[in-house]
């Protein structure tokens, strides 16, 4: 794309292949999330009229969990080189209470900040935690009794965790800092947002988007 295209269209942020894996992650997360309160809470058994029935339920959460799971691993790989924390990040961190006031950082950030690499491997732990304590709950023959009702608490504490951190991504990437949410639909945010909040990030992707091919990642620009 032509140096004029890319500034009329934007930035491109996160290709075809990251937003879709993207969403098949939320998806599924939102998925079991409903599932989860309907299985965990009985005040909250509502929700199977929405989800297809109890047995349905029972049946698909499992196999929905493996689906997240290969989801999230894949997720891993695709943006592991992004996510690695530097010494930006202690900076970031330092200066949290400016970030939190004005929605943005007078550090010099490349294409993630220190709170979304934080919440990537939030994500990352958490997910390999529900897999792992999901395993007994699915096959309870595969451990003893106490075992199981350890993997039962595991299982309940750390989805809890994990609808936590899914309302604070979800409000931050859609009402506390707009302009966010078109980079994973559309795949493009404006340049003043890009240079904003991703100051580092822009420069690299305005001095690679002379360039033949469009990469959204910064290293592999
Ligand atoms: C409806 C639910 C969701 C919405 C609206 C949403 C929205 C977004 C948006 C707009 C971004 C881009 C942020 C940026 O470019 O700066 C993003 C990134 C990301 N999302 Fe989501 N997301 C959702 C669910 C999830 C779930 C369930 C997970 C994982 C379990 C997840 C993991 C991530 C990660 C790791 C990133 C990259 C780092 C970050 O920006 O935090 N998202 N999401």
């Amino acid at each position: 794309m032509s140096v004029q295209a890319e500034r009329d269209e934007g930035i491109l942020r996160y290709s075809l292949a990251e937003r879709i894996l993207h969403w098949f992650v939320a998806l599924t997360f939102i998925y079991l999330m409903l599932s989860g309160f309907a299985v965990g809470y009985p005040r909250m058994a509502w929700l199977y009229d929405f989800l297809g029935g109890g047995q349905t339920v029972r049946f698909l959460h499992p196999i929905v969990g493996v689906a997240f799971t290969i989801g999230f691993v894949l997720m891993l790989v695709m943006w592991l080189r992004d996510m690695v924390f530097d010494d930006k990040d202690r900076a970031w961190a330092r200066d949290l209470r400016t970030y939190v006031r004005e929605g943005h950082s007078r550090v010099d950030v490349d294409r993630f900040n220190a709170g979304q690499k934080g919440y990537f491997w939030f994500a990352v732990v958490t997910g390999a935690a529900l897999f792992i304590t999901g395993l007994p709950l699915w096959f309870p023959g595969l451990m003893s009794g106490g075992w199981n009702q350890l993997a039962r608490l595991l299982h309940h504490v750390v989805f809890l965790l994990t609808v936590g951190g899914f309302i604070i991504h979800v409000y931050m990437s859609t009402m506390m800092l707009p302009g966010t949410i078109p980079g994973m639909t559309g795949g493009r945010v404006t340049r003043a947002w890009a240079a904003w909040h991703h100051p580092s990030w822009f420069r690299k992707r305005e001095a690679a988007s002379a360039g033949p091919q469009e990469q959204p990642g910064a290293d592999r620009s």
